[in-house]
């Protein structure tokens, strides 16, 4: 079995933080979120992985490197445009060949990794093996007709969506999908869909499968995705106090603090976790936040929160909630007269004042 994983795309749902970086190296709990995409991979036995990125950028292959890291072999297979997915798994035919393949896209991430279904794939005797999870807005998404225990129609972003469930983007096919890839033409708005290759491989007389997704699944299309999976990875998160804290300070809960770090007469509730050479001073930290490398935090107060690398936030009196912080980011008290707020925002940003 090998695997293939997306990184391509344009992210634009995710800007400004894809204005700079490619979506999939955004950290979740302080890690890329393709790691979590090739630990799943890895995890369930396969070593070799195919990584389809954006031809215009070797900012994933650069990131990622060639799998040693993770005891794997990488390959990675560029794409021109973003194309549709259909067009990914079409344009990886040479480095699938005959074998069957978890089609995984990148930017997905579920508890309990991918054995369970490549067992049930195993078990069905089936061409393709879809998983599904009960979501409250299927519309965004590929969405299946399902009767009598059977998908009989598979549809994307369907106005009127005809179950509950998504169609996650965790797929396991043989190479019949390639006959479908090959066969279907592209959508309305110009792409291959992999819902038209799977309705091909219905309309052909193959057989589809299917696995109930139970316990959590999340596609990060959306900034409030991205603090959803946050919150759900560091739920099942082991705490570890690596830095250092002094005896003024109080952290509860499941806390990871990396080493170099310090928390400062503060209190931290968890989960939370802190990368390296990051600074917590005369502040509260509240649970589901992800603070990443070389960040300074003093005399503030942040929770339900993602903000990477290098970012200060200081004397600012009010709590930052649910919020996304890119690298870099300042969120400072004003000093002087007049006494106004005062902005320095990139293209496409987003504040909510009180
Ligand atoms: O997350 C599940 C959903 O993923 C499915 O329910 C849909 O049927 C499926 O079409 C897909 O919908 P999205 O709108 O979420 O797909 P998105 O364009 O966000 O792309 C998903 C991943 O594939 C992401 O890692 C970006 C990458 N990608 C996407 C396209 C269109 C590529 O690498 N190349 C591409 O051409």
């Amino acid at each position: 079995m090998k695997a293939l994983i997306t990184s391509g795309g344009r992210g634009t749902r995710l800007r400004p933080l894809t204005h700079t970086q490619n979506k999939h190296l955004i950290p979740i709990a302080n890690k890329p979120i393709l790691h979590y995409a090739i630990d799943y991979c890895v995890q369930a036995g396969i070593q070799e992985i195919g990584i389809v990125y954006s031809a215009d950028s070797r900012a994933v292959p650069e990131a990622i490197g060639d799998g040693s890291h993770w005891g794997a072999r990488i390959t990675y297979i560029p794409q021109e445009a973003p194309l549709g997915l259909a067009h990914v798994v079409k344009i990886s035919q040479d480095f699938i060949k005959d074998e069957p393949f978890v089609f995984y896209l990148g930017d997905n991430m579920v508890v309990g990794g991918l054995e369970r279904f490549i067992d049930a794939f195993e078990k069905s005797n089936s061409n393709c093996h879809l998983t599904l999870a009960r979501v409250n807005d299927p519309e965004r998404f590929g969405v299946p007709e399902i009767k009598d225990g059977k998908i009989i129609r598979i549809e994307e972003k369907p106005k009127y969506p005809k179950s509950q469930f998504a169609v996650s983007g965790i797929y396991i096919y043989d190479k019949t999908i390639f006959e479908a890839v090959n066969h279907i033409q592209p959508s309305a708005r110009g792409e291959l869909e992999i819902s038209d290759a799977h309705q091909y491989l219905l309309d052909h007389g193959y057989s589809i499968s299917y696995s109930e997704i139970t316990g959590w699944w999340k596609d990060t299309g959306k900034p409030y995705d991205l603090l959803e999976a946050n919150r759900l990875i560091l739920d099942n998160m082991e705490a570890d106090l690596a830095g250092e804290m002094d005896a003024d300070s109080l952290v509860t809960g499941k806390v990871r603090l990396a080493a170099g770090s310090k928390i400062i007469n503060s209190t931290v509730r968890g989960p939370v976790i802190i990368g390296e050479n990051t600074i917590i001073e005369n502040s509260y930290i509240g649970p589901f936040t992800s603070i990443y490398d070389n960040c300074y935090i003093k005399n503030s107060e942040v929770e339900f929160s993602i903000l990477l690398k290098e970012c200060k936030i200081i004397d600012v009196d009010i709590r930052i909630e649910h919020s996304l912080l890119g690298n870099d980011v300042e969120i400072v008290k004003a000093q002087g007269k007049p006494a106004t707020h005062r902005f320095l925002i990139g293209d496409q940003s987003r504040v909510e004042l009180l």
